[in-house]
């Protein structure tokens, strides 16, 4: 009787932490979203298809509304600060290969850091209605 209430206690509080393991946690929370901005920063400056875009741009700025918009995205505790994808990017004639490409290094970065595939997948899909805004016309 003992044993198999311990049991189900054990497997209650597993079904918890399951349960509380947001997106936003999966991804490391605030810390982990820091440093994978910064991975998917370094990456997209050194792609000579995209770089270009990134030269005459505040990139701490960037830095922060990207880990602000991703933790808003994945559930955490952020709000947004920054202007629209279509303010944002509308001067910018970025092309459908152009997203593909930043797509692509953030798939990169998150897989080197280890993040789940569940939680990848719910940022690329909070993320892929955007191409429409971004993506010139
Ligand atoms: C899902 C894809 C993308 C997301 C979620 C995204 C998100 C953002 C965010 C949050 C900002 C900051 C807006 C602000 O400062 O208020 C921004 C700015 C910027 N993005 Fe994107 N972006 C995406 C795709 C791209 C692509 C494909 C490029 C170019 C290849 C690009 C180039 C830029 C540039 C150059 C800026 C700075 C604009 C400026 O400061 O005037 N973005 N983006």
């Amino acid at each position: 009787m003992i044993r198999s209430l311990l049991l189900m206690v054990l497997l209650l509080s597993g079904c918890a932490s399951l349960a509380g393991d947001t997106p936003y946690r999966q991804f490391g929370g605030r810390q982990g979203l820091e440093v994978l901005v910064e991975d998917l920063l370094v990456r997209v400056l050194e792609d000579p298809g995209i770089g270009h875009y990134f030269l005459d741009v505040d990139l701490d700025n960037l830095h922060a509304r990207l880990v602000e918009q991703f933790c808003a995205e994945l559930g955490g505790p952020c709000v947004y600060r920054g202007r629209t994808m279509r303010e944002s990017h509308a001067t910018l004639g970025i092309s459908e290969a152009d997203f593909n490409a930043l797509v692509e290094h953030l798939v990169a970065v998150m897989e080197a850091r280890g993040v789940p595939r569940t939680a990848r997948n719910r940022l690329l899909a909070r993320l892929a209605p955007m191409r429409r805004e971004i993506v010139r016309p």
